[in-house]
């Protein structure tokens, strides 16, 4: 009997793909990519790490490492953040946290299950289409900041110290976010606190614990399709043991390799429109593979959804410009063009 669209649009984004890998089902005809989507051999990114220590010093060294955090921004969009105050031990646990959360009965997680049209909670991505290729992973979404905005009745209490663990993280990336967005000011001849100042009135933090279940069809199936963040900077906690993550450069797939106590950062569309495009957003993908599961945490910062963005003054003239429109809301515009596979960023481009 054909199943009527409405049923497969329930069952996509009620099942956790987590549950499909237990049943032992081949990944459905949804997930899967026509053509062929991950090779084996891609080459690894040289992703500068960058010292945050570093960043805010008036000394010669200060200054070197902006130069280096502005090559690595205008190349790939990212870097690997070192010596940001976390200790390695506190990265452990919260990986772990998430780990342990994952590994709940299906019933438990399912407590904590998004509403049918809203994206916060546990489960999968909300299906907006019927041609959306789906993607291989079962994810959390967290509102983090403003704290008013928080809806507890999605936070995990167990295992019990999650709340606890994601609400010091929360903090300190505050600060983190604070540090780099006046580095990545200072490091384009700006004012320190021109984008900070854009951004920094009730923003929005958002974490997502992403879980990758191992999959029987890695060369025909990702756990995130191809996509640049529609924020103004990501932190990326990544797996410690499995890498998954490809970043494109030049038209061109590259691995990013795992540094166990550092912490990914990458630039989203909205510091690529403030800086008037001459900082890159990075498309990047997830792949999987038929061996391992992997986890990864995203905590996506964005300024208010009441918040217009748009490229600065002095970084247009005539030899550059205006390239962008000023965006508001750019959220609920990337998730619309996400699942559609295309990039939000062309609606904004002048
Ligand atoms: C994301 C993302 C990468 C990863 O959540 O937007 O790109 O490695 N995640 O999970
Ligand atoms: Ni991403």
């Amino acid at each position: 009997m054909a199943e009527s669209f409405l049923q497969s649009k329930l069952e996509s984004s009620m099942h956790s793909v987590q549950d499909l890998v237990i049943r032992g089902e081949e990944p459905p005809k949804r997930y899967v990519h026509k053509g062929i989507v991950a090779k084996s051999s891609v080459p690894l990114a040289d992703v500068s790490e960058i010292d945050l220590s570093l960043l805010s010093s008036p000394t010669k060294a200060g200054q070197e490492e902006l130069q280096k955090l502005l090559w690595a921004l205008q190349t790939w969009g990212c870097f690997v953040a070192i010596n940001h105050g976390f200790e390695s031990s506190f990265l452990d646990k919260l990986r772990e946290l998430a780990k342990q959360f994952f590994a709940l009965p299906i019933e438990e997680k399912s407590k904590l299950s998004r509403e049918p049209d809203n994206y916060q909670g546990y489960g999968s991505d909300l299906v907006l289409s019927d041609t959306q290729t789906l993607d291989w992973v079962d994810r959390l979404y967290l509102i983090l900041t403003p704290e008013d905005m928080r809806k507890y009745k999605f936070w995990p209490e167990n295992p019990e110290a999650f709340r606890e663990t994601l609400h010091e993280y929360t903090k300190k990336l505050e600060s983190i976010t604070t540090v780099v967005l006046r580095a990545v000011a200072a490091s384009l001849k700006l004012e320190r606190n021109r984008f900070l100042d854009m951004y920094k009135e009730r923003a929005v933090m958002v974490a997502r614990f992403n879980f990758y279940p191992p999959c029987p069809r890695p060369d025909h199936v990702l756990g995130l399709k191809p996509h640049a963040d529609g924020t103004t900077i990501t932190f990326l906690l990544q797996d410690k043991e499995v890498e998954g993550l490809q970043i494109m450069k030049e038209d061109q797939w590259f691995r990013v390799p795992i540094i166990p106590h550092g912490l990914f950062i990458n630039i989203g569309d909205l510091t690529e429109i403030m800086s008037n495009g001459l900082l890159k957003s990075p498309v990047h993908r997830v792949v999987t593979n038929s061996e391992r599961e992997r986890i990864s945490i995203a905590v996506f910062c964005n300024p208010n959804s009441d918040v217009e963005v748009g490229p600065v003054a002095e970084l247009i003239d005539e030899r550059r410009p205006q390239l962008y429109k000023r965006v508001k809301d750019y959220v609920n515009t990337f998730f619309e063009y996400y699942q559609l596979g295309q990039r939000p960023i062309d609606a904004a481009r002048i």
